[in-house]
């Protein structure tokens, strides 16, 4: 073991303890918090999501999220940071590797899709300060803004290609940020990024909160209302359990090799059972405070309940600018906003790269610079197949759905039961403590190897039933 643990594996190690904390709620808060949850809160259930939701967090996020930091960490001590690696020595057989392939497809799918978006947030932060969003009260405008920028009528693939929007200079510039960021590495790079982002992420998201708040409490109070108007009866369906978990997954980035990653730059005695819970935490604050309150709801305070007609992305790009231009300084409010929008989302890509840049040194003995240029190349086309197709919005909402959702439940199951079951929570529960005033308390330990595993599986098999067979 330890002659492995010479020959593969960075020296690599993150910086401070606060640095670490902050990487890891820098992944996990991101565009899922300020737009996927609402969306998803919006299309299952309104206010009785929120059931499921918290079920889910409780029973799978934290749980899983506190396997992960204990495997990664242990997995780091051994010599590998990259997902192959720690499977393999978690479950002690070299065959493992293969079960973590997906933990490397999925980041660098959702990476793809996610740093598009990232460059809209980029390009309409930059249109605030030029004051081509403020279009008055007439929403069609927005739409169509919206729609000419990304290109997403009817006949319109490859417009961004035909120079038809400025679309193409924003991804550039968003992967460029982004690389230069992975390129120097998991303590300056991702570490020094994220010290500086979340702090003022928070500033920014309080501002917008406070603005959107004190409008005139009879809108508030509708605007709300509509969106978080319970519809119980969408507690029946398989897919709203489904969508909430995967939204838990998602947002938490639990479930797909990330924090395994992340915590493999621990040092030995780095506490894994504080951290991962404050980091858990600081998500749950962005999403449910922040996002559920700020995002659509906004867009429901002023557009009423046909706001519901407009997906994910209509509602935060064509529904909020609206609310923007009405309200008092929306400019400024606009930019604040859409800003805030893009530093989330960096700090999640980079989080996405880091665990195939890991793989790729580790896989195949790649310098940093190779394989930095490689994975540039690799995400830079999957980016241009996706912009170039990204006339059917639609198409984006579906993949998310297979990838975003679907794929990741997957891999949670999988981990699951890695650690319950492979790893042994006795094991689990004394490499947790390591390091840690506070222990992963024994009845999550049991969770995590009965519970956890039996919980998906059923809503799995409900699912495959209702959609599929
Ligand atoms: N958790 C991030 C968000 O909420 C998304 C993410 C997905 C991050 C996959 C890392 C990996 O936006």
């Amino acid at each position: 073991e330890n002659q492995t643990a010479s020959q593969h594996g960075s020296n690599e190690q993150w910086g401070t303890r606060i640095g670490v904390i902050l990487a890891v709620a820098g992944s996990a808060v991101g565009l899922g918090n300020f737009l996927r949850f609402p969306g998803q809160a919006a299309q299952n259930g309104g206010g009785a999501f929120l059931l499921p939701y918290f079920i889910s967090l409780l029973v799978l996020g934290i749980p899983l999220c506190w396997a992960e930091w204990t495997m990664g960490r242990y997995g780091g001590h051994h010599g590998f940071n990259s997902s192959p690696g720690i499977f393999s020595v978690v479950c002690r057989n070299a065959k493992a590797r293969y079960l973590a392939v997906p933990a490397l497809l999925i980041p660098l799918v959702i990476y793809m899709y996610y740093v598009v978006i990232e460059a809209w947030c980029l390009a309409y932060a930059f249109s605030y300060l030029n004051g081509s969003l403020m279009l008055g009260e007439d929403a069609e405008a927005y739409g169509s803004f919206f729609g000419s920028f990304v290109g997403s009528g009817e006949g319109q693939n490859g417009a961004a290609f035909r120079g038809e929007s400025s679309l193409l200079y924003f991804v550039m510039i968003t992967f460029v940020i982004n690389f230069i960021f992975i390129y120097r590495g998991v303590a300056k790079g991702i570490e020094t990024f994220c010290r500086y982002a979340i702090p003022l992420m928070v500033v920014c998201a309080l501002c917008v909160l406070v603005r959107v708040l004190t409008l005139p409490a009879d809108k508030v109070n509708a605007g709300l209302g509509f969106m978080w108007n319970p519809d119980f009866s969408a507690l029946l369906d398989s897919k709203t359990w489904l969508a909430a978990s995967g939204q838990i997954f998602f947002s938490l980035s639990v479930g797909f090799g990330v924090i395994v990653n992340y915590a493999s730059y621990l040092k030995k005695k780095d506490d894994v059972v504080l951290s991962g819970l404050t980091a858990c935490g600081m998500n749950e604050f962005f999403e449910v405070c922040l996002g559920g309150l700020i995002t659509l709801p906004a867009a429901f305070i002023f557009l009423g309940a046909a706001a519901g007609d407009q997906g994910t992305f209509g509602l935060g790009f064509t529904a909020l600018p609206n609310v923007f231009a009405q309200m008092p300084a929306g400019q400024f409010f606009g930019f604040l906003w859409f800003f805030m929008l893009f530093l989330a989302a960096i700090t999640s890509s980079l989080s996405m790269l880091q665990p195939v840049i890991a793989f790729f040194e580790e896989g195949f003995g790649m310098q940093r610079g190779a394989s930095v240029s490689l994975l540039g190349i690799i995400s830079l086309s999957g980016s241009g197949f996706v912009m170039y197709f990204s006339a059917g919005l639609k198409a984006l909402d579906t993949f998310d759905f297979w990838v975003g959702t679907f794929l990741i439940f997957v891999l949670a199951m999988v981990q699951a039961v890695i650690y319950g079951w492979v790893f042994g929570i006795e094991q689990g529960a004394k490499e947790s403590s390591q390091g840690s005033h506070m222990r992963i308390p024994t009845v999550v330990q049991y969770m995590l190897k009965y519970v956890v595993p039996v919980y998906l599986g059923v809503i799995f098999i409900a699912f495959a039933w209702e959609n599929v067979l």
